[in-house]
């Protein structure tokens, strides 16, 4: 009998990526994955530790875990990922039913750490190591048309709200022949977009030293045959160039699409965040971009109820983002970190406020979407087909060159390539329409 695994992924596309890398690894131990949680060998929870409510979500399946335990004593329950880095030692100490701890650079030695349980019974493997090329080799990504590239790791900013530096250690960058060997590889196996990882992806090259750069990198992979698209998640605004902004207009598979949180609109707000820009420099970096790339997209994540958050700072907020007119926009409530240095203000704004903001500066930023997918309707977008929709399966989920969704009929023929589509319906969400022949 093969020994099976339940895998659940919490937080980021990182964490995607790296739950593939482990899954990879622990199939060439002999291990198979399974989605029945009864009767699995091991449970492993690939966590985020970005907001208090992920943490929550992992905490309550752990309590679930402890009776399968009591029924089950043979099973072994692994955390990984920065939850595991962040808490450490603490979480076996508070949760019995835990055997095994693996931080965010111990991936690769999962299948070892589990055999080691043998020996040892709780383990937590927490060091910090430099990445090893090793982790990426012949990782098989989830099937499909898009595969996720982590090519860099960890941050080097130090954002006074944010657990990342901490759980991701220092910035670090994979060299850029062995992210065009894997990205050959996957091309070759049939995957048609890759989407390139980092939490400060335009800074990629920076550690290496010797000028190697995002756009470098973009163009090396623009060189391979069969790969239709490149994407890149997240930047920051002070880490994009002009070099970059005028590789992106210039490759036509990169896509028109910039993940560039502004985080808040009050200039208070960002000094105390730690992000080192004004409301007003994020502003003209926008008119560059678009000086550039004519018709990219800009996507922007917000933190509202941040400390000492004012009505007049909130405010400052809306401005920026009718200034702006984002293609999406992602907003959290404030969640205070243990060990950030933003723990040091207290957490002030009271939690209806928090909830009032998030809810209002989301209702205008959906207002602003559906408004721009109504001047869409009529156009024709390239779609790069991904597969059938997930809330439809009738029908096909693809992307635009920026980054919208677009739904159409189903026909498995377009799936996987870049097909012109008319937009004949929208929502704030969603552009639907018909693939043309
Ligand atoms: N490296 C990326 C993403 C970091 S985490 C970047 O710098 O853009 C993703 C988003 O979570 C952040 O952009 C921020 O908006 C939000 N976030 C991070 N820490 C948070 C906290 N303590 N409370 C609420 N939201 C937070
Ligand atoms: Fe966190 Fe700031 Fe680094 Fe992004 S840039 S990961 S928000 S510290
Ligand atoms: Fe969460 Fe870690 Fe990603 S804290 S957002 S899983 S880098």
């Amino acid at each position: 009998m093969p020994r099976t695994v339940f895998f659940e992924t919490f937080g980021c596309q990182m964490n995607t990526a790296d739950s593939e890398a482990m899954l990879t690894a622990l199939r060439r131990a002999g291990w198979q994955p399974t989605e029945d949680v009864e009767s699995a060998d091991l449970v492993v929870f690939n966590t985020c530790a970005v907001r208090d409510h992920a943490e929550a979500k992992v905490r309550s399946r752990l309590g679930l875990l402890r009776e399968l335990k009591q029924r089950r004593p043979q099973l072994r329950i692994a955390l990984a990922g920065c939850m595991a880095q962040r808490e450490g030692r603490a979480l076996l100490a508070r949760h019995p039913q835990l055997d095994l701890v693996v931080g965010t650079s111990q991936f690769s030695r999962l299948p070892e750490l589990v055999e080691r349980l043998h020996e040892e019974p709780r383990i937590a493997a927490l060091d910090f190591e430099d990445w090893d090329e090793r982790e990426r080799a012949d990782v098989e990504p989830a099937p499909g048309v898009n595969a996720f590239v982590p090519i860099m790791r960890g941050c080097n900013y130090t954002c006074t709200y944010c657990v990342v530096p901490m759980t991701r250690g220092r910035e670090q960058s994979r060299r850029p022949e062995a992210i065009e060997a894997e990205v050959r590889r996957l091309v070759a196996a049939g995957y048609r977009q890759v989407t390139l990882l980092g939490q400060t992806v335009d800074a990629y090259g920076k550690t290496l030293g010797d000028g190697t750069t995002l756009a470098g990198l973009l163009r090396r992979l623009h060189a391979i045959d069969g790969l239709l698209r490149i994407r890149f998640v997240t930047s920051h605004p002070k880490d994009i160039t002009d070099e970059l902004l005028a590789t992106i207009a210039e490759l036509p598979k990169v896509a028109r699409h910039l993940h560039v949180p502004a985080q808040s609109g009050s200039d208070r707000i960002l000094r105390l965040m730690g992000r080192r820009y004004t409301s007003d420099e994020y502003l003209r970096l926008v008119e560059r971009a678009r000086r550039f790339v004519p018709d990219i997209e800009l996507v922007s994540d917000f933190i509202v109820g941040f400390p000492t958050e004012s009505d007049d700072d909130y405010a400052a907020t809306e401005r920026l983002l009718d200034r702006v007119g984002f293609a999406a926009a992602f907003v959290f409530m404030y969640s205070p970190r243990p060990g950030t240095p933003a723990t040091r203000l207290a957490d002030d704004v009271p939690e209806p406020v928090k909830r009032e903001r998030c809810q209002r500066l989301l209702e205008r930023q959906l207002a602003q979407q559906e408004a721009q997918h109504r001047a869409l309707l009529g156009s024709v977008l390239p779609v790069l087909f991904e597969g059938p929709s997930k809330t439809d399966p009738g029908m096909l989920f693809g992307r635009s060159a920026g980054q919208r969704a677009v739904i159409a009929p189903r026909d498995d023929a377009l799936i996987g390539r870049i097909v012109p589509v008319r937009i004949a319906r929208c929502t704030a969400l969603t552009l639907y329409g018909d693939p043309l022949p």
